[in-house]
């Protein structure tokens, strides 16, 4: 089919993950074979929009990279136009380049953009729809707390990749009647530590949305031991916080929107909890491991159908919406209404209620 419909840029903004390529794969094909659009590969997110990098995307340049992680387009979770850090005599200064990335894309001749990302990028997203760009959202991050969506790529295999790493920590705990804490990935949210912790059968679950005390977790595990259950599984979100305390910062990346760095809270709960039970205790971080490898089945059908209804709201011009999963079937909502906003874990969520059932401690009581 002749490219008649205009020309659409597509970039992955925000962490990587490794459903990336399935939506990439998706949209272009779509575009082309069923609308005639020329798709634009933007480079790196919104860095390629900044710095003025992108190429005419082809078919065949998406052809067998379904299952493969990372992006071939690249990806960046520093660059927002809005305050884009720039290094100026040894200190980073923020500047706001909108004008720069509207002078790109008249250059390339963008009538529109598909913007695969995070809240980090649909924040990006929001700020460019208020300066004229039309934009269509698909929402993907291994953390799932996109306001607007019930689920985003990517979030399912990261808990995958979590379970299976809970699930072989288990037998080493057993045998040396250890304590385990391992830290998950999932920012400010705790839906990667919920879903993995549950779904692994972990004694203890740490989520920042419920401060722990560590008198209670310390307890827990001494009345494992009691029981004749001689080691205990801690599954922590990276944001999981005592009562009263704060979260645990690895480091600040001054480059970057959201500066903070999350990490070490395994190493601190190992520590005091081997202090307050004298269970030998031990932790580990699982990483970026949780974001590459190859996408599960579900999220290759999940991006490829997210995917599938963007290019569909694309052809209707329906800009400035984000595909969502909304009462389990593919919606839109408007960017602005989710920009800038986490969802978090309910307390009332049925996996804390199920959890509990069975006994599970959130270290609350
Ligand atoms: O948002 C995705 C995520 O992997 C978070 O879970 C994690 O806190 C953060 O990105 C890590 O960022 P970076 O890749 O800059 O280390």
């Amino acid at each position: 089919m002749a490219t008649t419909r205009g020309r659409v840029g597509l970039l992955t903004g925000g962490g990587d993950c490794p459903w990336l390529n399935a939506v990439i794969r998706a949209v272009v094909k779509t575009a082309i074979f069923q609308h005639g659009f020329e798709v634009v590969g933007i480079e790196d997110g919104y860095l390629g929009l900044i710095e003025n990098r992108m190429h005419v995307m082809t078919t065949t340049e998406v052809s067998n990279i379904l299952n493969v992680g990372g992006t071939i387009l690249g990806s960046c979770n520093k660059a927002d136009p809005e305050n884009f850090a720039v290094l100026d005599n040894g200190k980073w200064t923020k500047r706001d380049v909108t004008d720069e990335v509207l002078e790109h894309c008249k250059q390339w001749n963008l009538d529109s953009l598909i913007v695969i990302g995070g809240d980090g990028t649909m924040s990006g997203a929001g700020h460019l729809i208020s300066h004229g760009l039309k934009i269509i959202g698909v929402p993907k991050t291994i953390d799932n707390d996109l306001e607007g969506t019930e689920t985003t790529f990517g979030h399912d295999t990261a808990v995958s990749i979590a379970t299976e790493a809970l699930d072989r920590v288990h037998t080493t705990a057993s045998s040396h009647h250890r304590v385990m804490v391992v830290e998950l990935m999932g920012r400010y949210a705790g839906w990667l530590a919920l879903r993995a912790g549950l779904a692994s059968g972990s004694d203890v679950i740490l989520i920042p949305e419920i401060p722990f005390d560590l008198d209670v977790v310390a307890r827990m595990c001494q009345k494992r031991s009691t029981r004749g259950k001689r080691f205990t599984i801690i599954a922590a979100g990276e944001g999981a916080a005592p009562r009263g305390g704060a979260m645990v910062v690895d480091h600040r990346d001054e480059s970057s929107p959201d500066p903070i760095r999350l990490g070490g809270v395994a190493k601190y709960l190992a520590n005091e909890i081997e202090k307050r039970s004298g269970l030998e205790s031990r932790s580990m971080v699982l990483g970026h491991v949780q974001r590459g490898g190859t996408p599960t089945a579900y999220d290759r059908i999940l991006a490829t159908t997210l995917a599938h209804h963007a290019v569909e709201l694309l052809a209707a011009e329906r800009f400035g919406e984000l595909v969502v999963i909304r009462k389990g079937a593919i919606d839109s909502v408007p960017i602005a209404s989710i920009a800038g906003k986490v969802r978090t874990v309910a307390l009332d969520d049925p996996m804390i209620r199920a959890a509990r059932g069975v006994d599970t401690c959130f270290g609350d009581a």
